[in-house]
């Protein structure tokens, strides 16, 4: 016999779940946990091949690529589950934001929210750059200089990001150790720090459910109803990433190259935004907006409460705000992608 209190386990798996998550869109952070982990099983088969030097580095990938039985297939999941991780993570905070569940008690849990995306955009910033073609070699130049034009810290951080005063041969190391070392470490802590918070306050209700439907009905158990379609979820969208493996696998271009500058260089999609102000405006400025519009998000849910309490603000303004800003950071990214 194992000295183990299985009724735990019970118990922490029959926790009853508000019924308004049966819908999709109320749960999409199971949706961000399952790509999550698509991602660790990938990128752990990937570096057993992978080798993190400047002279080996294009040539593994290429051989991950031609070469290693299956190999394409799970480059090709790698890449397509971060870019819908990354999708699915925005609509799952917009999912939070409009339905105003940031709001006291879980105000620090938007905060760790918004750190796992910061942390997320920080893994595909690091990720393409591990390709080492070309124009992953100058996205990764041009989110170099962003940092640095970082107020204070920005040249001491693209120097340590760096490794010197140009990305090189020491800067793949460090994105490297930085991809499949410190950054999941800091995804687990706060991954389970997110699940801790959502479990000890309970998902937020749907206020228009409360009136309408019978309180015994609200409730459906964890397990097996919601485990199950989450795995309907996940078996969906394995289905969905190969369709786009097949159709779209993970390509490569030419290999990086310090000596000669693209026409177009491009950072990931993500960093569009960011880089459309800095066409609009100048790098610093761009950085400083950037900087402002993020800290103002992950405040928000103080900033807003100061506002309600010294202001008498109304909520709904919130709301405006939220639509505001959602549609400046799309109109930029949509922007950038016809450039
Ligand atoms: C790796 C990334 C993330 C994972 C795995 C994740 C996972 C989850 C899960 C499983 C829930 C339970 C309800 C649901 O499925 O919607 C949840 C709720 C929540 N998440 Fe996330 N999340 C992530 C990122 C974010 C981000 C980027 C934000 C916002 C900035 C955020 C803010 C919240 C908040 C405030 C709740 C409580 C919502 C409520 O009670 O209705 N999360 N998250």
């Amino acid at each position: 016999m194992i000295p183990i209190d299985w009724s735990i386990f019970q118990q922490i798996g029959s926790e009853p779940i508000p019924s308004h998550l049966k819908k999709w869109w109320f749960a999409l952070g199971g949706t961000v946990m399952y790509l999550f982990i698509i991602q660790i099983v990938t990128g752990i088969m990937l570096t057993f091949y992978y080798v993190p030097t400047p002279e080996q580095a294009y040539q593994s990938i290429a051989e991950i690529t031609q070469e290693i039985r299956f190999g394409w297939y799970i480059r090709s999941l790698h890449k397509w589950a971060a870019n819908l991780m990354i999708v699915a993570m925005i609509l799952h905070l917009l999912r939070v934001f409009f339905t105003g569940a940031y709001r006291h008690p879980r105000q620090l849990n938007w905060m760790v929210g918004f750190s796992l995306l910061m942390v997320t955009l920080m893994f595909g910033l690091t990720g393409y750059s591990l390709v080492f073609e070309q124009l992953s070699f100058w996205g990764a130049t041009v989110a170099a200089n962003l940092v640095d034009a970082m107020p204070i810290i920005g040249g001491w951080a693209s120097y340590l990001l760096r490794g010197g005063e140009t990305v090189g041969g020491d800067t793949l190391t460090r994105f490297y150790v930085i991809h499949i070392g410190i950054l999941p470490t800091v995804a687990f802590i706060l991954v389970a720090l997110h699940i801790m918070f959502v479990r000890l306050h309970g998902v937020k209700e749907d206020d228009s459910d409360l009136n309408s439907v019978l309180k015994e009905k609200r409730y459906f158990k964890f397990w097996p109803d919601h485990v199950t379609t989450e795995m309907m979820v996940g078996a969906f969208l394995i289905y969905l990433l190969t369709i786009m493996a097949l159709i779209f696998p993970a390509g490569l271009g030419e290999p990086a190259n310090p000596n000669v500058t693209p026409a177009h260089i491009k950072p990931e999609w993500f960093f569009y935004f960011s880089y459309r102000l800095l066409k609009l405006t100048t790098l610093k400025m761009s950085v400083i907006i950037t900087m402002t519009m993020g800290g103002i998000a992950f405040f928000w849910p103080f900033i807003e409460s100061f506002f309600v309490k010294y202001f008498n603000m109304p909520k709904q303004v919130s709301i405006i705000l939220g639509a505001l800003a959602f549609t400046g950071f799309l109109t930029l990214t949509v922007w950038e992608s016809f450039a």
